[in-house]
Formats: structure tokens, C-alpha cells, sequence
């Protein structure tokens, strides 16, 4: 079975891309790359620059002069996928923290932000063999992707996960809190969060991690069955 060199995985917060991407990159032999990360770092540096979120020209212009780094984890012990660096600083989990959730989907809805992370997301994407995960990664930036998955799940199951995940992180989590801020990031995010019209689309409730790997596995062998017979 020869796996499709670009694979996207888009969808709402909390649906499981994260740990689909890891999972499924692992399977493969291929690059993880969650290009939310990159908008997290930008309202990251936002705030430590104390610049207005709402200020496209302002965060453009930081957008430009960012160097953000996602690199693997290394000996790190947390339970991190991967670690980022802004401008050389370790900040993987400040990327999480609420500060960053509250201000990221403004930071993230400047058209000429878009097109600086854009660009740069697609010069890793294009390089091959990676597994990218996203919001419009298989919509706009890179829509010749050869497999597109869109993965949702219902708005209790998201928020019931994100909640578990930090508390295992020995973190604060309040259940309805964290659904009441789902449901805001899904309002904000919507505009660009359409499943591109060929993606395949998985809804995750009460499936564990590895059901969802075996379906997209299934998918891909799927796939180059479909493509060998249509050589025939
Ligand atoms: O997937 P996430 O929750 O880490 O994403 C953080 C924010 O970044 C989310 O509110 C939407 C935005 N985002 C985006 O606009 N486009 C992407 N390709 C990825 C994330």
C-alpha cells in the first residue's frame, strides 16, 4: 500500500486532529504538522508584544517578522507532540494556556495574516510525506492534497475530551466553561473552516483514537485499490 505524500486533516477544535495527525504521521513515517500552532505562536508574541489583536496591520506586520519553530519533542517527558519555539523561546504550553484561546481565532482572521501563514504552510506541505492539520489546510492551502479528511464530533464529546486532556495534564478544567468556549471559537472559526468538497468526512463520537487510524488506514488502501483498478 503506497500512502497519498499529503494528507490533510481539517475540522473543528476538540474533534481528535491533533491526535489522528500524530498517530497516523507515526504509521506513515511522516511529518506532523498541526499549522494550528502557528497561529497560537502569533497571538502567543500578540500579547507579549501587547499589540491589539483587532489590528490586522499591526499583527501583519509581526506575522512577517516571526521566526516560529515546531520541531520534535525530544527527550522532552510531558506528554508534548512536538515543541515550539518563538523567536527561540520554548512556548508549547503557553500556547495552550486561555489567554492565547481567547484572542486566537481574532489574531488568525486578518486576510493578510492568512496569506503569510498560508505561504508558509504550504512550502512544508509541498515538500511531501506529511500529515497536515488544520482548519482550511485541505480547502485552500494545499486543495491537490491526494487524501482530505474532515474530522467532526458532537459539541459535548469535543468539549468532554478537551476536559479530560487537561486534567490528565494535572491542569484546572471546567466542563461547561470549556464547552461555552468551544462553541465561541466555532463561531469565529467558521468562516473558514468548510470541509474542502472531496474530503471525506469522519465523525469521531465514541470511536477511541486508533478506530479513527484504522478508518483513514482503510480509506488509504481503499484508495490505491480504486487507483489500480482504474489502470486495469
Ligand atoms: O486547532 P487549534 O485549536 O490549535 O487552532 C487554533 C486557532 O487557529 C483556531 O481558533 C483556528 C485557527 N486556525 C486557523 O484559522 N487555520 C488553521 N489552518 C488552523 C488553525
Amino acid at each position: 500500500m503506497s500512502a497519498p505524500s499529503v494528507i490533510t486533516i481539517d475540522g473543528p477544535a476538540g474533534a481528535g486532529k491533533s491526535t489522528l495527525g500524530e498517530l497516523l504521521a507515526r504509521r506513515l513515517g511522516y511529518l506532523f504538522f498541526d499549522t494550528g500552532v502557528m497561529y497560537r505562536a502569533l497571538a502567543w508574541a500578540v500579547l507579549h508584544g501587547a499589540i491589539d489583536p483587532e489590528d490586522g496591520e499591526a499583527v501583519t506586520v509581526l506575522a512577517r517578522d516571526l521566526d516560529i519553530q515546531v520541531l520534535p519533542p525530544g527527550d522532552a517527558t510531558d506528554g508534548r507532540l512536538y515543541t515550539v519555539l518563538v523567536n527561540g523561546v520554548d512556548v508549547t504550553w503557553e500556547l495552550r494556556h486561555p489567554d492565547v484561546e481567547r484572542i486566537v481565532s481574532i489574531t488568525a482572521r486578518h486576510p493578510a495574516v492568512r496569506t503569510v501563514m498560508r505561504e508558509r504552510q504550504r512550502a512544508i506541505g509541498s515538500r511531501g510525506r506529511v500529515v497536515m492539520v488544520g482548519r482550511d489546510i485541505g480547502s485552500i492551502v494545499m486543495p491537490d492534497a491526494p487524501l482530505k479528511i474532515y474530522l467532526d464530533a458532537s459539541i459535548d464529546e469535543r468539549a468532554r475530551r478537551r476536559t479530560d486532556e487537561i486534567l490528565r495534564r494535572g491542569g484546572d478544567a471546567d466542563l461547561q466553561r470549556i464547552r461555552n468556549d468551544m462553541i465561541r471559537r466555532d463561531s469565529l472559526d467558521r468562516y473558514v473552516s468548510a470541509p474542502a468538497a472531496d474530503a471525506c468526512t469522519i465523525i469521531s463520537d465514541g470511536l477511541s483514537p486508533e478506530q479513527v487510524v484504522a478508518l483513514v488506514i482503510a480509506r488509504i488502501a481503499d484508495r490505491c485499490d480504486d487507483s489500480q483498478e482504474a489502470r486495469a
